[in-house]
C-alpha cells in the first residue's frame, strides 16, 4: 500500500490522459518561453554546463521519470511518482507547470504554478529545446536556434547589457526609449502623472541647512499650550515620556553608556528632523493636522524642555531657524566606510573557507540565555542560570 493514494490516481489520470494537454511543445515560441523560464530560473538551470539548484536541472527533462536525477534530492512525493510511472512529456508538464501542488500535493516546489496556457506552452517550447529526446524528433530546428541566439531576439532589454554598453547592449538600450513609450500610452495604462498639487502635499521635507521651511513662527509659550493640549498625553508634560512613549527631553551626556537615552535633544544633529518629523507625522494618530505656525511653536517648546532655549519668550521662525546648534550636532561623522584599507584593499571578499585553522566554538546561545527555556524538553533544553 502506498502512502499517497492520491499520487497514484494523479498518475493514472495522465495515463489515460485525462488532463487537458494546452498544446504541444511544438506550438509554443521558444523565444517567449526563454523569457517565461525567467521564473523559474532563481531555482532551475538548463543548457550547457547545467547544474542542480534549488531544484533539478531541466536539461534532457523530456523523457525522464519524475525524481528521475540521481544526483538531486527529491522529496519522496516526486520519488514515489517517478517509481510510479510519472514521466516528464507535454502533457505531464503542463499539468504540472499549470498546478505543482495540484498535481503531486506535498512536492517541495514552491511554485504557485503558471496561469496562461499560452505561457505552458511556450515554456515547453523552450525547454524542449535542451531535451535531446525533443530537440531530434520534434522541435523544429528554428525554435532551438532562436532559443540559444542572445539578447538581439530579445523583446525586453536585459539591465546589465545596457548597464555595461556592451555590443549586445546598445542594441538593446537603443530599443528601450519605444518600448518605454509604447507601455505608457499602450492597453496597459497603469497610473496617470502626479499633479502639481499632489507633488506639493508630498514634498515637504526640510533640510539641515533650511531648504523646504515654510514662513512662519512660533513662541515657546504658544508651544507650551500646545504640546499640553496634544502631546503630553503620550510624551509626558515634560518630554520624559509617559508610560512607553518616547522620551523628547533630557539624555544629555548618556551617549557613551551602556544604555543611552537618546533624545531631540541628546542626540538628533539636526534641528530640521525635528521641525519635518513633528510636521509628518505628529501627533501620533492625527499627522499633518498641525498648521506651519503650530510646528514652529512645538519644536521651539522641545527646545526649551531641552534646555537650548531657556527664555519662554523665545520666538522660532524660518529666519532664525538655522542660527540654533544642536548639542550633539559634532557627535556624527560623515560615512567613510567605503575608503577605508579593508574596502579598497580587498576588492573580491573571501566566500569559502575564510577561516583559518580549525573551527572552535567559543561560546553557546544557551549560556548566553538568548535560547529561551525549552519548557521541560529534557536536560538539553534547561537552562544554566
Ligand atoms: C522556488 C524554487 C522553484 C521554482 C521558482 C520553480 N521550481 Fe521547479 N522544482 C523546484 C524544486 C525544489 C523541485 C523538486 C521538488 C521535489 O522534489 O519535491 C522542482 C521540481 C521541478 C520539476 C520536476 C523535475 C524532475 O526531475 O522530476 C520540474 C519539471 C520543474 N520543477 C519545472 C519548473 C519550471 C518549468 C519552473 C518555472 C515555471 C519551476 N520549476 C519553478 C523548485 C522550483
Ligand atoms: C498617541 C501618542 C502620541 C502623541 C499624542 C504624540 N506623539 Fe510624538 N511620538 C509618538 C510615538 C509612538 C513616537 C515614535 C514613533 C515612531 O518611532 O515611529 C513619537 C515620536 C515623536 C518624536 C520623535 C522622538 C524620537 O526621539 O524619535 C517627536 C519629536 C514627537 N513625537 C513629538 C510630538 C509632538 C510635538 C506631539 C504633539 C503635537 C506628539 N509627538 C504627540 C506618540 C505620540
Amino acid at each position: 500500500m502506498s502512502k499517497c493514494p492520491e499520487t497514484i490516481l494523479v498518475v493514472a489520470m495522465i495515463a489515460a490522459g485525462l488532463f487537458a494537454a494546452p498544446a504541444l511543445a511544438q506550438e509554443g515560441d521558444a523565444a517567449a518561453g526563454k523569457k517565461v523560464f525567467n521564473r523559474c530560473r532563481a531555482c532551475h538551470d538548463v543548457g550547457e554546463g547545467a547544474r542542480n539548484k534549488i531544484g533539478p536541472h531541466l536539461n534532457d527533462l523530456y523523457g525522464r521519470s519524475a525524481g528521475g536525477l540521481d544526483d538531486y534530492n527529491y522529496s519522496p512525493v516526486v520519488k514515489t511518482a517517478g517509481a510510479e510511472g510519472l514521466v516528464w512529456n507535454d502533457e505531464t508538464l503542463a499539468a504540472y507547470l499549470a498546478d505543482p501542488r495540484g498535481m503531486l500535493p506535498g512536492n517541495r516546489m514552491a511554485f504557485p504554478g503558471l496561469k496562461k496556457d499560452s505561457e505552458v506552452t511556450d515554456l515547453l517550447a523552450y525547454l524542449a529545446t535542451f531535451s535531446a529526446e525533443q530537440a531530434a524528433e520534434a522541435a523544429p530546428p528554428a525554435a532551438a536556434e532562436d532559443a540559444s541566439s542572445e539578447p538581439e531576439a530579445e523583446a525586453e532589454p536585459q539591465p546589465d547589457a545596457v548597464a555595461q554598453g556592451s555590443p549586445h547592449g546598445s542594441a538593446a538600450s537603443a530599443s528601450a526609449p519605444t518600448q518605454h513609450s509604447e507601455s505608457s500610452t499602450g492597453p496597459r495604462r497603469l497610473g496617470r502623472a502626479a499633479t502639481d498639487a499632489e507633488v506639493a502635499a508630498w514634498d515637504i521635507d526640510i533640510r539641515p541647512d533650511g531648504k523646504g521651511l515654510p514662513i512662519g513662527s512660533g513662541t515657546v509659550a504658544d508651544g507650551e499650550v500646545i504640546f499640553t493640549e496634544q502631546c503630553a498625553s503620550c510624551h509626558g508634560d515634560f518630554g520624559e515620556g509617559r508610560g512607553r512613549w518616547p522620551v523628547l527631553a533630557g539624555g544629555r551626556d548618556t551617549l557613551t553608556r551602556e544604555r543611552p537615552e537618546k533624545t531631540v535633544g541628546s542626540y538628533w544633529p539636526h534641528l530640521s528632523t525635528a521641525y519635518d518629523y513633528i510636521r509628518r507625522a505628529m501627533p501620533f494618530g492625527n499627522a499633518r493636522s498641525l498648521s506651519d505656525d503650530d510646528v514652529y511653536a512645538l519644536t521651539a517648546y522641545v527646545l526649551y524642555l531641552n534646555d537650548v532655549v531657556t527664555d519662554e519668550e523665545f520666538e522660532l521662525s524660518n529666519e532664525n531657524f538655522t542660527t540654533i546648534e544642536m548639542p550633539n550636532a559634532g557627535g556624527f561623522i560623515p560615512d567613510d566606510r567605503a575608503s577605508e584599507a579593508h574596502y579598497t584593499a580587498d576588492a573580491d571578499p573571501c566566500m569559502s573557507d575564510c577561516k583559518p585553522g580549525p573551527v572552535s566554538i567559543t561560546s553557546r546561545a544557551q549560556v548566553l540565555d538568548v535560547t529561551p527555556d525549552s519548557g521541560g524538553e529534557g536536560p538539553a533544553g534547561g537552562n544554566f542560570d
